[in-house]
């Protein structure tokens, strides 16, 4: 299933094309479900309803972003009584929300940068400007792909970047900008998760942002990140300690900053549909690992069908 109405349609036609080259075509029959940007479905619907279904086995949302990585489209699948690839409704649901996500690793002692939330209604700039320094990122709580996303130096762009993001959720999180290294680390699994080997990113603009994600193609990767011993493995574990505070479940990409002064590693985000283009990070990690992208796809075809049988032995009634 692809394409769908977030700003990052294209980027799951790309993801998709990649995943469905992948499949071995003597194992799997696709059937191709395309959800164009006005949100209708080719060549229908899913039915909401047990059984309603019958010829599908398993569904791979490759949807990146609101409405596909956000736990709506998977409480349909769940409704459907469907297996689906990637984590549950919960997990969705808290990994996109980055405030949400944060305070879950914050109660769990796992460190993320320090930031303020604002709501619609209270986006005043004044005490994000009290408690953080600059430059300052501000971001739309629920979004993907860097969309929405500024960084600002001084108050007068804070306001500018308040109201650009404002324009995408009625909630906004800012947070102090790290000077450092950006990091990300693929985790693979459902009870038992597995961390990859980190790669690290070298965006070629100020930051990571969406020209420089999917149009420049100049920002560069190395895999494995160049880190001392000590940083990978703590990395590593704490990208799994994250997986799991938050209920992930099937693959999830979690990305770092290692800022350069005090070395510490910060948990970014988590990103629980990853991206699969022919470029993304997600599949090359477990590639650099032993892992090529049509057992990946195995894997995570497995992992779906694993959750769907504990799930449906479990009783709703007494
Ligand atoms: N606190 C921060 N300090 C420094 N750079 C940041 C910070 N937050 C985000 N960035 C930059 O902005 C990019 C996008 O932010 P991110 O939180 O990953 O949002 P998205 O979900 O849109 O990818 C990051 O890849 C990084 O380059
Ligand atoms: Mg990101």
């Amino acid at each position: 299933m692809y394409g769908g109405r977030s700003g990052e349609h294209e980027i799951s036609l790309r993801s998709a094309k990649s995943v469905i080259a992948a499949l071995d075509p003597e194992r799997y029959e696709v059937i191709h479900y395309e959800i164009n940007k006005e949100g209708k479905w080719r060549p229908g619907p899913i039915v909401p309803e047990p059984d309603g279904n019958p010829g599908i086995d398993v569904v791979f949302p490759v949807l990146h972003g609101t409405f596909g990585e956000d736990g709506t489209i998977q409480g349909l699948f769940e409704l459907a009584g469907l297996p689906y690839v990637g984590a549950g409704v919960f997990a969705s649901a808290a990994a996109m929300d980055k405030d949400v996500m944060k305070r879950l690793c914050r109660e769990r002692g796992i460190p993320v940068v320090e930031s303020v939330t604002l709501t619609a209604g209270n986006m005043d700039a004044a005490e994000a400007c009290a408690q953080l320094g600059f430059p300052m990122f501000v971001k739309p709580a629920n979004l993907g792909s860097s969309v929405g996303i500024s960084k600002a130096k001084n108050c007068e762009e804070l306001k500018i970047a308040l109201s650009v993001a404002a324009q995408f959720d009625r909630k906004v999180i800012v947070e102090r900008g790290i000077v450092g290294r950006e990091l990300e680390c693929a985790v693979l699994g459902n009870d038992d998760p597995q961390a990859s080997y980190p790669c690290e990113i070298i965006p070629s603009k100020e930051f990571y942002d969406y020209e420089d994600k999917y149009l420049l193609d100049k920002a560069q990767t190395i895999l494995p990140a160049d880190l001392a011993a000590d940083t990978t493995a703590e990395l590593r574990r704490i990208a799994v300690d994250a997986y799991k505070t938050v209920q992930c479940e099937g693959m999830a990409r979690v990305d770092f900053l290692l800022e350069s002064a005090t070395n510490k590693l910060y948990l970014n985000e988590i990103n629980t549909i990853p991206g699969f283009t022919s470029i993304s990070m997600y599949p090359k990690m477990w590639e650099h690992a032993g892992i090529p992208m049509a057992r990946l796809i195995d894997r995570l075809i497995e992992l779906a069908m694993e959750r769907h049988a504990v799930r449906r032995a479990l009783r709703y009634s007494i």
